[in-house]
């Protein structure tokens, strides 16, 4: 009889308490913080793994309640799977992003409830134009996350994540989507776009959430 060794692969993350100062501090600063090798390249690796699990079953992104994807397609071109934490890698990077949580928490006192966040490809040529992720008072959503798990990617490769200021004047940053980086903004006040890749674009887009109950609608415990 063969036993196969159990295989444990071991992630890492540099989420600690002075990286949750530099977040933090960044996030205060500038309502927007650019964080490189967050995750060890394994967790990487494996997070990009999760695009081809059987059990991941993409559907084109839509905008809002949005149900005419052909509008959808003039705004983004993107295909999403939602994430569950099913395999190891996709259980850490939720623990992780819990972590990050509960440090802004701490830290901001930002009241945050939970993370809900999808897979993302954008296949060649897919951008997303400009948008807001969330709208005051009419979202929930209060910390956007974008994880990159593209390797070696180039500025030839395009695809930048621009972030413009609140007024929607100024560009702040062009974000090279470069594998191990982690951006967070402030969901409502960063009109942003993903220009158009000329490679397969690979990522993890995600929002902080604050508990919005009320009498009539219940957000589920925690
Ligand atoms: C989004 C988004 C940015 C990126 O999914 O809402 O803006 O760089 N993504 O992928
Ligand atoms: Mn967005």
């Amino acid at each position: 009889m063969t036993i196969s060794p159990l295989v444990h692969q071991k992630f890492t993350s540099r989420v600690d308490e002075l990286f949750l100062d530099e977040l933090a501090d960044q996030l205060t600063e500038h309502g927007y913080a650019i964080l490189d090798d967050v995750f060890c390249p394994a967790a990487v690796a494996s997070l990009r793994a999760e695009f081809e699990h059987p059990d991941c079953r993409f559907k084109n992104a839509g905008i809002g309640r949005q149900e005419d994807f052909t509008i959808a397609r003039q705004v983004r071109g993107d295909r999403i799977c939602w994430l569950e934490g099913r395999t190891g890698a996709a259980a850490f990077f939720l623990d992780t992003m819990a972590s990050i949580r509960h440090g802004l928490n701490r830290r901001l006192f930002m009241g945050l409830f939970d993370y809900e966040s999808h897979l993302a490809y954008y296949p060649v040529g897919a951008f997303y134009k400009k948008h807001w992720d969330a709208f005051k008072g009419r979202s929930n959503r209060v910390l956007s996350t974008v994880f990159y798990l593209n390797q070696n990617w180039r500025e030839s490769d395009g695809g930048e994540l621009l972030l413009y200021d609140r007024a929607d004047k100024t560009l702040m940053e062009a974000i090279v989507p470069q594998g191990g980086r982690l951006v967070v903004f402030l969901s409502e006040d960063f009109p942003h776009e993903v220009l158009p890749a000329h490679r397969e674009r690979y990522s993890i887009a995600g929002w902080f959430r604050v508990n919005t109950s009320t009498a009539t609608h219940l957000d589920p415990p925690e």
